[in-house]
């Protein structure tokens, strides 16, 4: 059987020094690791009925469309600013190496959708939140925030402490 952890690369000091970056590019190359960790992500959702699955750009679109067509949802994608054609709307976030702004068309999600928010990586936990904002100011329920994993020393639970956080893998 094989296991998930060895297809993540540690990469020291990217993007810059001091972080410990998880590359999944290797768990993405290989077949049997992606349909693992699909496998592994669907079932945290569980008998739950979604409506849509909100992934975030860019590492969290990889596993987000597949669980939307696993769960026969639809995917709304989470851009960084200036990349969606439509009206947005906005939500500032910092995260561990910067400050950006996440936007999500104002269509995307219809009051009472039940959301499952997917990213590859909870770290501080700020791309999530803003993400969650988001959702909610669409009058969206995010029934489950799901990652492949969580570096657990940054907090990022802490944040989000009123949601139901399911990481694959915690480090
Ligand atoms: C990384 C990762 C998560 C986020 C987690 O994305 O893919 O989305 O950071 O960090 P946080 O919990 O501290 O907010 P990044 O912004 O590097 O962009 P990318 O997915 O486009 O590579
Ligand atoms: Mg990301």
């Amino acid at each position: 059987m094989i296991q998930l952890q060895d297809y993540i690369r540690d990469i020291k000091d990217f993007p810059k020094p001091g972080v410990l970056f998880k590359d999944i590019t290797p768990l993405l190359a290989n077949s049997e690791a992606s349909a693992l960790c699909l496998e592994g992500l669907l079932s945290l959702v569980e008998d739950q009925k979604i409506d849509k699955v909100v992934g975030i750009e860019s590492r969290g679109f990889f596993f987000g469309t597949l669980l939307a067509q696993k769960l026969n949802a639809g995917f709304v994608p989470i851009r960084k600013s200036g990349k969606l054609p439509y009206s947005t709307i906005k939500e500032p976030y910092s995260l561990e190496y910067g400050i950006d702004v996440l936007e999500m068309h104002d269509d995307a999600i219809k009051k009472g959708d039940r959301v499952l928010l997917h990213d590859d990586v909870l770290a501080t936990g700020g791309t999530a939140k803003a993400a969650c904002k988001l959702i909610e100011q669409l009058g969206g329920i995010v029934v489950q925030c799901n990652f492949i994993m969580e570096i657990e020393f940054l907090k990022g639970a802490q944040k989000l402490d009123q949601y139901e956080l399911r990481p694959l893998i915690s480090y």
